[in-house]
């Protein structure tokens, strides 16, 4: 009998390939759940569905990603606590009570930035309420919970989620940009790693059927670089026109503190692609490139 697995975010970017990635596979079935069918901030509709399900895993891929909206306003960082530090606390308590193990998503946000780089021990100390949700995640899930995987990650790209009010990816949006502007400034900062999100999915999959030890991950694709650095190897692939001009954060001024440099060393797992290999990808399947 196939294994089921649930998973709460479904019609977002890194929610959608993990349907598709288990979906592949006959030996899973998949049970895909986004807010309008599982509120990941109430106790009762996790509870009601997981119950009826009876899931062999939980996959958290529902996330509050509105870093500037909630720096700047409480009624909003509120809203990010409970999707991003309460919610995942009490899925964590209903997965510990029927015994199976939950996945859930972190950020390199938790990470002030100051030592560039973060192996799996290092101790978090976020600088925007964004990632003091985030980082509230974690807490709360191994307070509720043995059995998780707290996987750290960092700057997804892949499909954009479902929802209308979806975030592209910084990879769609500069070639949305560059369809109007031969000239990019872009920020040579902020350095860390691409993450691939058919490439986290596998990943997160074969960590469950592997029952590798429960505990925190990192699980990034290789090759960390600035946002100015990832705009000029975007722009070589696609084969694109565009005059890339470096500068500083503080050309764009924005609400929320990004951390300087957070790059997420994998320490425990076999490494995942380059991105470029894996950016080559996404453009040929998406774009034709
Ligand atoms: N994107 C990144 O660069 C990045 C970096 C590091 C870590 N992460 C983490 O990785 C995970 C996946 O991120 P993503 O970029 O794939 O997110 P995403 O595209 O924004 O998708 C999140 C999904 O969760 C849904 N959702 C929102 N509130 C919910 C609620 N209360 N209950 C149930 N579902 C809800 C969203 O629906 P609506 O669209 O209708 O709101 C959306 O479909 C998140 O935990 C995120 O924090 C992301």
């Amino acid at each position: 009998m196939a294994n089921k697995v649930l998973i709460i975010g479904s019609h977002g970017m890194l929610g959608q390939d993990l349907v598709r990635v288990f979906e592949k596979d006959m030996n899973w079935e998949v049970f895909g759940y986004d807010r309008d069918q599982i509120d990941i901030a109430s106790e009762e509709s996790l509870r009601g569905k997981i119950e009826e399900v009876g899931p062999d895993a939980v996959i958290n891929a529902s996330g509050y990603n509105a870093v500037d909206k909630c720096e700047s306003d409480e009624i909003e960082f509120e809203l990010a606590k409970k999707i991003n530090g309460y919610g995942p606390g009490l899925l964590a308590k209903i997965c510990a009570d029927m015994e199976i193990p939950v996945v859930h998503y972190v950020s390199d946000y938790i990470f002030d930035g100051e030592k560039g780089e973060y192996t799996e021990t290092d101790k978090p100390s976020p600088i925007s309420n964004y990632g003091r949700s985030k980082l509230l995640g974690e807490e709360e899930i191994q307070k509720n919970t043995d059995k998780f995987y707290l996987i750290r990650t960092s700057k997804l790209f892949g499909k954009p989620g479902k929802s209308e009010m979806a975030k592209k990816s910084f990879f769609d949006t500069m070639i949305g940009m560059a369809k109007d502007n031969k000239v990019l400034k872009i920020v040579d900062e902020e350095k860390s790693c691409f993450t691939y999100t058919p490439d986290l999915a596998l990943e997160t999959k074969k960590m469950i059927e592997e029952k590798i030890p429960f505990g925190i991950y990192h699980v990034v694709n290789v090759g960390a670089c600035t946002w100015y650095e990832a705009a000029l190897e975007l722009f070589r692939l696609a084969k694109m026109d565009v005059e890339v001009i470096p500068v500083s954060s503080s050309e764009f001024p924005r609400p929320a503190k990004r951390p300087r440099s957070s790059v997420l060393l994998n320490t425990k797992l076999k490494p995942l692609r380059n991105y470029k290999e894996a950016l080559a990808e996404y453009l040929k399947e998406n774009y034709s490139i």
